[in-house]
Parts: structure tokens; C-alpha cells; sequence
């Protein structure tokens, strides 16, 4: 269905496309009642929707593009000003003549005008950008030594590796079963590790450490979200914005870094554009 949420939408940062999912949903929903001739009760509450996805998913979309240097920011950016005037347009129209079935088919036609040429379009493009980045990082991995993909996922220290090589240079074993012998990592951590050399499985870097290594959070408020994690099996980035340790934009700059969208060194988690 041309106007129905689908997988290739999703650029893999969990907020952007949940946002996006909703506004979806929302629609496919504003669209029934509308159908069934008691639409336009609704129509205060789906502009109120509407003003919070452009503030808020609008708001991060752009976030996400100055960071990662998205070459299509400045045309998005445009459509996106286009949609928040063509909005408080909608508003107005609210606040002088009422709730009317007329102003509920109004937002239809914007709504529909939106899927199709932006969501479906351009958010499209940025998708395919963010996810040609990702797979980009990932061939890196790919044919690194078991030791670097080992330290850079956070599963043996710089020095633990090291001290593993010299023990290798002195017995001729192989790296894995060093690591093994000296207790510093499990078969699965070594077979995981195997796995991305072979570029059968994915390299990921936890997100916790990501956020403690720039700076973000401590070990402690880390330990402290895992531990509120337990309860509710929320994601971790969730669980500290909650807490609100952390602000939206730095969970979803952590989430890039994650998936190889934005290198660590970046300015992404230390300020940048807003
Ligand atoms: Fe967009």
C-alpha cells in the first residue's frame, strides 16, 4: 500500500523510526474516522500529533543530517520549513473556524502530499545515506585482526590484547586460544569476534560504553540505568532519558556511532550544531 509504513523507511535509529512508524499509524487511523463521517472530533488531537512530530522528529531528522554531513540537508530542510508553515497554516484555520470536516480533509491532502513526496522520497534518500555509512564502517571490520575487532567491541582492553600477543610471540599459538587460556574472554566472545572477521555477523559496540567513553554518562549512572533496564525491558537509551541523564539527540548520536553512521571522534556527542 502506497501510503502504508514499510521496512526500507527505517534509517535504524530506534526513536527516529518509531517516530516515524507513528505518524503512520496516526494517519492510517485520522483517515478511517474521516471515512466513517465522525472524522473530524479528531481533529484537534492529530494536529496536536502533528505539532510534536514537527517539532520533535523534524527536529532530530535535522540533527542526524548536519551530524553525519547528509548532502540532501539543505533541500529536506526546505521541505521540512515548507510542512511546518503549511501546519501553522492548518492551525489557524483550527483557532478561527472550528474542528470542520473541510479542515479534517485538509489535513488529509497534506498528509498525503507528505508520505508520498517526503517520507517515501527524501527520507528515503537520507535512509539509503545512513545505511550505505553503516554498511560502509561494517567492511572495514571485515579481514581486521581478531584482536582489534576484539578491543574495538569492547570485549578484551588494549592492554589485555597485548599482553596476549607477547604470550603469542613467545608460544606460536593462535590468539583466540591465548585469550582463552588466560581467562580474559569466553569461546563466545572469540566466536562472535570470528564471525565479523568473516563478515558473517555484525560488529556492534554496546551503547553503554559508547556513552561512557565520551564523556556522557559515568560508569556508575550505567551501571545504575542497567540496573532500571532489569524492570522494565526498555532500551538502554530509553531507560536514560527517562532517568534524564541523557537528552534525545545524544541517545540517537550514540545509536550512529553504534551502527557506524558517525565516527566516534566526530563531534557528535561534544556539542555541534544544535
Ligand atoms: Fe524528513
Amino acid at each position: 500500500m502506497p501510503l502504508q509504513w514499510s521496512s526500507d523507511l527505517e534509517v535504524g535509529i530506534f526513536e527516529l523510526d518509531a517516530q516515524q512508524k507513528e505518524l503512520f499509524s496516526r494517519f492510517e487511523a485520522f483517515s478511517d474516522d474521516i471515512e466513517k463521517e465522525h472524522g473530524h472530533n479528531g481533529v484537534a488531537d492529530f494536529i496536536g500529533f502533528l505539532d510534536r512530530y514537527a517539532h520533535e522528529h523534524l527536529k532530530y531528522e535535522e540533527h542526524l543530517q548536519d551530524k553525519t554531513g547528509f548532502p540532501g540537508r539543505d533541500e529536506h530542510r526546505t521541505a521540512h520549513r515548507h510542512f511546518m508553515d503549511e501546519l501553522e497554516s492548518i492551525k489557524a484555520r483550527m483557532n478561527s473556524g472550528g474542528d470542520t470536516k473541510e479542515l479534517a480533509f485538509l489535513i488529509k491532502g497534506m498528509l498525503i502530499r507528505w508520505i508520498i513526496t517526503h517520507s517515501k522520497h527524501l527520507d528515503k534518500e537520507f535512509s539509503d545515506f545512513l545505511l550505505a555509512a553503516s554498511e560502509k564502517a561494517e567492511q572495514e571490520f571485515v579481514k581486521k585482526r581478531l584482536g582489534e575487532i576484539l578491543v574495538a567491541s569492547d570485549l578484551v582492553s588494549r592492554a589485555t590484547l597485548e599482553r596476549a600477543l607477547e604470550r603469542q610471540k613467545e608460544t606460536g599459538k593462535r590468539l583466540g586460544i591465548i585469550l582463552l587460556e588466560m581467562g580474559v574472554a569466553g569461546k563466545e566472545d572469540i566466536s562472535s569476534a570470528l564471525m565479523v572477521q568473516e563478515g558473517k555477523s555484525r560488529f556492534t559496540k554496546k551503547l553503554g560504553n559508547i556513552l561512557v567513553e565520551s564523556g556522557l554518562i559515568t560508569y556508575a549512572t550505567l551501571e545504575h540505568a542497567l540496573e532500571n533496564q532489569k524492570c522494565c525491558g526498555k532500551l538502554l537509551g530509553t531507560v536514560m532519558i527517562d532517568m534524564g541523564v541523557l537528552k534525545i539527540e545524544e541517545v540517537i548520536d550514540a545509536q550512529a556511532i553504534q551502527k557506524g553512521m558517525l565516527k566516534m571522534d566526530s563531534p557528535a556527542l561534544h556539542g555541534g550544531t544544535e
